[in-house]
């Protein structure tokens, strides 16, 4: 698919990888960016008249409805806005409502985007083009490490989500690509410096990339790729090795 012409909508766009994905479109040659940030004039930072700012908190679904009434087309959706809080499943009552936060976020939010916008989405079945959805997603979408298990759960249900979509939309023209980043530079990894990330800007460009090639996954860093590859082949090895990264010991008082 060409990126020239087309139009997009990246939820989550104010900063960490969804900013470098405004970026890297406007790169390609879109026609029109629609960016999404919970705080108005968050999206500042670009002056480019193909850049329109949507307000949108993923979890209200009014909020959705009324950043819909501001689009009159669209040919590619990025769910890419998400939290996480870095809680274990076992974990005390009040850090229970980040749990809640994480699946709001990062499943329903998708979920109620999704069922936003998807009919924009839809092309004429004689047209070529297509239209196409990203979810952002992780190979935490597959194992799950014991320190962050509330948003790996919220990841999986994501990857869920992802795989339902593509069966109901098959018939509609419309593709779906998962998007995994592996460690990647932004806010949400602050304090995990000791460990090597990857660049948004590169997690962008791949993202871009894999939009024109019509992928249907795309894994960007080599923690991503190498773990994407043992779950292929040793599923049960790769939990065993997420199995390490334990949060603190559990007391039972
Ligand atoms: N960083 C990584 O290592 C990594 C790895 C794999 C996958 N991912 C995924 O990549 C995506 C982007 O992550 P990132 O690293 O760029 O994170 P980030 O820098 O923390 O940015 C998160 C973005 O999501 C938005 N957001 C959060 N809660 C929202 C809500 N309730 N409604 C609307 N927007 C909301 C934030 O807006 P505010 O500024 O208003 O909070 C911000 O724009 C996420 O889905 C994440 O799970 C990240």
């Amino acid at each position: 698919m060409k990126l020239e012409g087309k139009s997009i909508l990246i939820t989550g766009a104010n900063r960490g990888i969804g900013k470098s994905l405004i970026s890297q479109a406007l790169d390609k040659g879109v026609s029109k960016v629609y960016g999404t940030c919970r705080i108005p004039g968050s999206l500042n930072f670009i002056n480019d008249d193909r850049l329109v700012e949507l307000v949108m908190e993923v979890r209200d679904i009014e909020s959705i409805k009324k950043a819909r009434e501001k689009v009159s087309s669209l040919d590619i959706l990025i769910n890419n806005a998400g939290v996480l809080h870095n809680i274990p499943i076992l974990t005390s009552e009040d850090k229970l409502i980040n749990a809640q936060e994480e699946i709001e976020v990062n499943y329903l939010g998708p979920l109620n985007v999704c069922n936003m916008f998807w009919p924009l989405l839809v092309k004429n079945k004689n047209n070529e083009e297509k239209g196409v959805i990203v979810n952002v997603m992780s190979t935490l979408a597959k194992v799950t490490y014991p320190f962050c298990g509330t948003y790996c759960a919220s990841k999986h249900a994501t990857l869920a989500l992802t795989r339902g979509l593509r069966a109901q939309l098959s018939d509609f023209n419309v593709d779906v690509l998962e998007a995994y980043p592996g460690l990647t530079d932004t806010d949400m990894t602050e304090g995990l410096d000791h460990l090597p990330k990857v660049s948004p800007l590169k997690v962008a460009k791949k993202i871009m990339s894999a939009i024109e090639n019509n992928d249907s996954e795309v894994y960007v860093g080599d923690d991503s790729i190498e773990m994407a590859q043992q779950i292929l082949t040793d599923p049960e090895g790769a939990q065993k090795e997420a199995n390490q990264y334990m949060p603190d010991p559990l007391t039972s008082s």
